[in-house]
């Protein structure tokens, strides 16, 4: 179990028994966004921009090399965005796709992933999808946002879909892309991910994030008044038993368990792990786990949709 401290209340008597916070476990912690109340949860380091990258390759793989599902045909009067865009790497895939004429604007609530050379095209800069400027009400013929599961909470879903809704231009399409949540199942043959996950879902509930948002994702764009509402998705078979693209999605989904480890361990490990080693060698284990023993698989879904025209 993980130590537990005290808050006092300077010795002023209270009704309610005091409140008890878990003590973090110490560790060699990465780098975060520091967005004022935001609550992502994955690092934004060097480390990190390569996983994206495997990630973005492991996507395109399976969904046949395509990343523009909404029916668009873009042009130099089309304007683009994408947010939460990280490194860039969707926009960027897409401007080359497109053509340099068009323009496109990818933001995010941190910069330090940011493409150091971008396209002229692309302009990067700093928005919360939760917020985005008021004068950019039907600007955009195409908005883009993929992976914000370990990012928005509960109620910001509905406010992030309802922001895309408002800078699109009517008869403007929406893309959403997002991955089914890890659940936690007992497995006497993958006791490591039985405890990862547990920690992964303990965290996202300590942060009221949504772990079945890309289930709900089409009636949130209903409700937000999007008509036309279509979507594709594919299974990722993890480990080595699935081939070389196994071998692939087990790295990038390691790499996420490796990246959550600081915000699992800052809030004490959640009475699965008491230090950092315990939670390193459950990464190990979990390499080893996926490899051998077949059936690990996580469904991704991406979403399109169309602002009406009038
Ligand atoms: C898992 S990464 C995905 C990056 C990129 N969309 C991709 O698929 O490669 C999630 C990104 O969302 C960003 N993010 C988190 N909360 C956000 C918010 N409220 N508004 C905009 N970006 C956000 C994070 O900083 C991070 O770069």
């Amino acid at each position: 179990m993980s130590k537990v401290q005290d808050i006092t209340h300077n010795g002023l008597p209270s009704a309610n028994p005091p409140e008890r916070i878990p003590a973090p476990i110490e560790h060699a912690a990465r780098i975060y966004q520091a967005y004022p109340k935001a609550q992502y949860i994955l690092p934004a380091d060097d480390l990190e921009v390569p996983r994206l990258l495997i990630q973005h390759g492991d996507w395109k793989t399976l969904f046949g090399n395509k990343v523009l599902f909404a029916p668009v045909t873009l042009d130099a009067n089309d304007k683009v965005l994408e947010v939460a865009t990280g490194p860039g790497f969707w926009i960027m895939d897409l401007a080359e796709s497109v053509g340099p004429l068009v323009p496109m604007v990818a933001v995010d609530i941190e910069s330090r992933l940011f493409p150091v050379c971008p396209p002229k095209n692309i302009t990067f800069g700093i928005e919360s999808v939760t917020n985005l400027p008021r004068d950019w009400t039907n600007s955009f013929s195409f908005v883009h946002q993929r992976l914000l599961i370990l990012a928005l909470q509960v109620h910001e879903w509905p406010t992030a879909v309802g922001e895309l809704y408002r800078v699109l231009r009517p008869g403007g399409w929406v893309q959403i892309a997002e991955t089914a949540p890890w659940v936690e199942a007992e497995n006497p043959k993958t006791p490591c991910m039985e405890k990862l996950t547990a920690m992964y879902c303990a965290l996202l509930r300590s942060r009221n994030l949504y772990p079945d948002c890309a289930q709900d994702i089409p009636a949130m764009l209903e409700a937000a008044g999007f008509v036309d509402i279509h979507s594709e998705s594919r299974i990722q078979l993890i480990g080595k038993w699935a081939g070389e693209i196994g071998v692939t999605h087990r790295v990038n989904h390691v790499g996420v368990f490796r990246g959550i480890k600081t915000p699992v361990l800052d809030a004490g490990g959640f009475g699965i792990v008491t230090s950092e080693a315990e939670y390193d060698d459950l990464l190990d284990g979990l390499d080893r786990e996926w490899d051998e023993v077949p059936g690990t698989e996580k469904e991704i879904v991406i979403v399109w949709a169309q602002k009406p025209s009038v």
